[in-house]
């Protein structure tokens, strides 16, 4: 790091609060500045190239440097920089993305909605939930599930949703009327000798055991990512999705698909929901949507929840939520350039075709003494480090090896994430093999790094 009192390292720690950082230890090691970004490659202040392995935050589908998305942005900013969606105005970006997202799910649905982030979707989401809940005349049905290591943003809702300990503790979260169920992470959560469909059954059976005891008719929605990410990318197993599906329509209660980070190309599918059998009544789509050049977020919802909202809308006078930067007409312009090129280059296949490299590379390290287990599927993964490979425990402290590392993985020219001991990888769309290649490469020397470190034999 720069340490001159006026670098801009040192400006960022006088100034700029970080999200997702621990704030003591940023004044003494300071940010990574990232100047601008070529393909899956971004380059920091001081000219140092980086593959970002991760995508960003999981959302740069078409890299750091498309064209066609800048001159769509200027093209609309200088045509209707600004309009919204209130009181029945309207603008063609938002009704064409609106229409084009519709006739793209894999289901059904009804309408598009359009928020700013993934936060606010799942919070639109849950709101919608409660407000079709009155419309019915079923005002206990208010609860909603979710799981434990989900990750559904911070808002104070879209934060209950979620289900892990970083986004509720000390934030006096989750709020009431958020239940969460078990994990599908069959390595860490399996007892011994169980099957993957036999874990998925017990699953079920503890989905159906904690709706039956807080009453059926108080449960209105169940909320999940095809693909657990933030809460270290957790591939559901055999007949998971299948068997819970089962357990909501016994009981009449709305999925929601948080196709946050599965949508648009991740799994190989266009939508986790096609990769896992998943018929949800809403979905929540962001990131990819626009490849993150510009915020916005959107759910589809399908005509049982849509139908019983407009009603209520209509018996009150409004539907009384809607944000002033909702389907921004830079943003929807920007994402409907995004989703013609995710097609044209046909970046799902490409998701396919390289991810299988991807896996199949990453699944080597399998039988190293640090790792305890590798999953993903497509163009997402990750790598759970661990100390004791028997007993699946980390290195000293949970984490420390994720760290380790990650970090090794910034000084071989690779950004990637550590969730815990949970390394993932979640590149562009447009990745080729060859790079893959250079990624798997620099991940070889950085768990070698970390072996010596840690006194492993490699
Ligand atoms: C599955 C999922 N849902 C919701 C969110 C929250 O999105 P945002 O950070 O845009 O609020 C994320 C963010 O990573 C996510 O991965």
């Amino acid at each position: 790091m720069d340490a001159r009192p006026n670098s801009p390292e040192a400006r960022d720690i006088s100034y700029h609060m970080h999200g997702y950082t621990n704030a003591r230890k940023h004044e003494e090691a300071g940010p990574l500045v990232i100047e601008k970004g070529d393909g899956i490659y971004v380059e920091d202040l001081a000219g140092n190239r980086y593959i970002e392995a991760m995508a960003g935050l999981w959302s740069v589908a078409v890299g750091f440097s498309e064209k066609r998305l800048v001159d769509a942005a200027v093209r609309q900013m200088s045509k209707l920089p600004y309009y919204h969606d209130f009181g029945s105005k309207s603008h063609s970006p938002l009704i064409d993305l609106a229409e084009k997202l519709v006739q793209m799910a894999p289901v059904p649905m009804s309408k598009a909605y359009f928020t700013n982030s993934g936060s606010e979707a799942n919070d639109t989401a849950m709101k919608m939930i409660w407000y079709r809940s009155n419309a019915l005349g079923q005002p206990a049905r208010k609860k909603i599930i979710s799981r434990i290591r989900g990750y559904h943003g911070v808002t104070i809702a879209s934060a209950s949703l979620t289900g892990l300990p970083n986004n509720h503790n000390s934030f006096d979260l989750p709020i009431g009327n958020v239940l969460h169920t078990s994990t599908p992470h069959h390595w860490r959560e399996a007892l011994p000798n169980e099957s993957e469909g036999e874990f998925s059954s017990r699953l079920a059976d503890d989905l159906e055991k904690l709706i039956l005891a807080e009453g059926p008719e108080t449960i209105a929605a169940f909320f999940g990512e095809p693909i657990m990410g933030a809460g270290g990318v957790i591939v559901p197993p055999a007949g998971y999705w299948e068997k819970i599906q089962a357990v909501l329509s016994k009981y009449d209660i709305l999925l929601v698909a948080d196709e946050v980070i599965c949508g648009f190309g991740r799994t190989g599918e266009m939508f986790g929901s096609q990769t896992f059998g998943i018929r949800p009544d809403i979905m929540v789509l962001s990131k990819q949507i626009s490849s993150s050049y510009l915020p916005i977020s959107a759910l589809l919802i399908n005509e049982k929840v849509f139908g019983p909202i407009a009603d209520e809308s209509n018996r009150i006078g409004t539907f009384g939520h809607g944000f002033t930067g909702g389907g921004h007409p830079v943003a929807a312009a920007v994402a409907l350039e995004n989703l013609k090129l995710i097609e044209e280059r046909d970046l799902v296949g490409n998701a396919r075709r390289v991810g299988a490299h991807m896996q199949e590379r990453l699944r080597k390290f399998a039988s190293h003494p640090l790792v305890g287990e590798v999953r993903g599927v497509g163009l997402i993964a990750a790598v759970e480090l661990v100390g004791d490979k028997a007993n699946k425990t980390p290195w000293e402290t949970a984490g420390a090896l994720g760290g380790l590392v990650n970090g090794f993985m910034q000084q071989n020219g690779v950004i990637s994430r550590n969730m815990g001991d949970a390394l993932a990888f979640c590149p562009p769309l447009i990745i080729t093999e060859p790079q893959v290649d250079q990624v798997i490469e620099a991940f070889e020397r950085s768990l070698e790094a970390a072996a010596g470190q840690v006194g492993s034999p490699s």
